[in-house]
This record gives C-alpha cells, structure tokens and sequence, in this order.
C-alpha cells in the first residue's frame, strides 16, 4: 500500500472541516447566531491535525523523499506546496486571533475562513492529482513502507495517542449536525 493513502485519507477529514467552515462562514456573513464552540474546535483541529500533524508529515518526510528521487523543490510542484502551507497558518492565525478578540471579530473570521477553505481546497486537489501521483509512481515499496512507519511516529509524537480517534469522532458530530438533512426531509 502506499504511504500517501494514509495523507489521501486525512485529506477527507479536513474536506468535513472546510465544508462546514464555509457553511459557519456563510451564517456569519447572513448575521445569523452561530456557535463559537464549534468555531474553536474547527480552528484547532486545523491547527493540530491539518497543520501540525499532516503537513508535517509532508515537509518533513514526504517532500524529502520526492526530492531526493528528482522532483525539483525551487520553482516546482514541492515548492508551491510549501508556499500554500506558509499561506495557510496566516490564515489560521487570522481566524484564532478574530475568535480570542474581545469583541470577537465574526467579520474577520469569516474573511480569513474563505480565504483558507478555498486554499486549501485547491491545495489538497492539487496534492492528490499531482504531487502524490508522482510519488506513488517514482518511490519504491521500500520507500512507501519507510514513509509509513515515519507518519506513524509523527501522529504519536505531534499530536499524541488517541487523539486523532478523538478529532475523527468530532467531524462525525460535526457533520451530523451540520452536512446530514434532518430525517423526513
Ligand atoms: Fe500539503
Ligand atoms: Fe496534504
């Protein structure tokens, strides 16, 4: 199997998030109540799992890899990566510090929430259409089965034992409340 199904994987997860993001985003801007609790929640499952724990996996193993078998980093496909990832933490940042403010700035929020949604879901279309194609191509089993073993230590030593089953039961509750019609509808 290749290592880059685990990152594929993690990918659906954050899509759940940026759905429902865009969706709180869309409530604020109609001035309508939205829960601010699920707004912290989203920001920091974007900034432990999406940013700590899956783009390290790519930056500090999966790139190394790719350009260690040829695939330019300056003015190339891994170069781009690393400049949307860069993008993305301002906007996380943005979207923490409009969340924290006294007042919280919902306006802010919802700017900062688009401009990451949109990001980065061209960057993940990006990932799974170009760059982890050419790694499932150019790396070798041997390869994919060290990338594995490196994402494993990751998630425990980022993120700790037991939480990524914790974040993967909030974007079920969160897609429950917010992605599934009510029955009968
Ligand atoms: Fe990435
Ligand atoms: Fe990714």
């Amino acid at each position: 199997m290749y290592a880059t199904q685990d990152l594929r994987d993690e990918h659906e997860g954050i899509k759940v998030a940026l759905t429902v993001l865009e969706r709180l985003a869309k409530e604020i801007e109609a001035n309508r109540p939205v829960s601010l609790d699920d707004l912290g929640q989203i920001v920091d499952f974007l900034k432990m799992f999406a940013d700590r724990c899956h783009h390290g996996k790519e930056e500090d193993l999966l790139f190394p890899a790719l350009e260690a078998a040829g695939v330019p980093r300056e003015n190339g496909p891994i170069g781009a990566m690393l400049a949307d990832h860069t993008q993305g933490r301002e906007y996380i940042r943005a979207m923490n510090d409009a969340l924290t403010g006294i007042p919280v700035d919902r306006k802010a929020f919802a700017v900062a929430a688009h401009g990451y949604t949109q990001l980065l879901t061209n960057h993940i279309e990006k990932e799974n259409n170009v760059l982890f194609v050419m790694a499932e191509r150019q790396l070798s089993p041997e390869e994919h089965a060290t990338l594995a073993e490196g994402f494993e230590r990751i998630e425990r030593e980022r993120i700790g034992p037991g939480v990524h089953e914790r974040y993967h039961a909030m974007l079920k509750r969160l897609e429950d409340e917010y992605l599934t019609p009510p029955e009968g509808s």
